[in-house]
């Protein structure tokens, strides 16, 4: 059975105080065994959050990776860095990394193994423009981005990946894609891995993102290719996050 993961991801917001919130929000055993939290921080804060999630099951992401090892690279951050503040969970191909700061298929692939050369694990996001969605070619659009990053990797490292879709639409839209949507765009992922390893496939984690809440987490967390979630907005709220974590599992 595969592992259940809830990674809240916020983005360009948040505050320390935000953090200690957390830190007690999630002070208890409030977890199914089955369930893995990850709460995704703005760099400056990923030392501090280390320390405040230390007394609970909190494990740490970052929302982005330079690919190289270091030098003259101005407002970058490399992956040992990461490694030495305690992350374990790394985004690459956001979609606002790849809207905003121009990220290709080539730079998400270039993250993905620098990432995995420091043993943090990539987040890959995936997800289709509501044109594109609009147009047919959801499934084109989804898989041309998975298969750009996993097929140049080794067998061993794919293993290592998880996935999430976003359809761009849903994201901080507060319009979801209905379970169904979902379900059937996760479902061809997961035949476009078996394709490739039967193993891959069973064992790949596969989260949805995209104005996931505590009111629609259960009903989109129920379907059987959806193995967690990537929540952006609800992520800085402690109470709907902790109730979209509880959903699960
Ligand atoms: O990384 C998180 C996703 O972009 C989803 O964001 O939950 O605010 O729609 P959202």
């Amino acid at each position: 059975m595969r592992t259940l993961l809830i990674a809240g991801n916020w983005k360009m917001n948040g505050s320390k105080a935000l953090l200690d919130a957390f830190a007690s929000a999630f002070a208890p055993p409030a977890l199914a065994d089955r369930v893995e939290v990850a709460m995704i921080v703005p760099f400056p804060y990923l030392d501090a959050a280390r320390r405040a999630f230390e007394s609970t099951p909190l494990k740490l992401g970052a929302q982005t990776l330079n690919p190289e090892a270091s030098g003259a690279h101005t407002g970058e951050v490399s992956a040992s860095m990461l490694g030495e503040c305690g992350v374990t969970y790394v985004l690459v191909g956001h979609s606002e990394r790849r809207a905003l700061y121009g990220e290709t298929d080539a730079d998400v692939l270039a993250r993905a193994k620098t990432a995995l050369e420091n043993d943090l694990t990539p987040i890959l996001c995936v997800g289709e423009t509501l044109e594109e969605r609009e147009a047919g070619r959801t499934m084109d659009v989804v898989l041309a981005q998975v298969e750009a990053v996993l097929s140049p990797l080794a067998p061993t490292a794919r293993q290592r990946l998880v996935i999430a879709y976003e359809p761009v639409w849903a994201i901080g839209t507060g319009r979801t894609a209905t379970p169904e949507q979902a379900q059937e765009v996760m479902a061809g992922i997961r035949g476009y891995l078996a394709r490739l390893d039967t193993t891959l496939a069973e064992g790949m984690v596969l989260l949805y993102g995209g104005s996931m809440n505590a009111g629609n987490a259960a009903e989109l967390l129920a379907k059987p290719d959806i193995d967690g979630g990537l929540v952006g907005g609800a992520s800085l709220k402690t109470d709907d996050f902790l109730a979209i974590c509880q959903s699960a599992g």
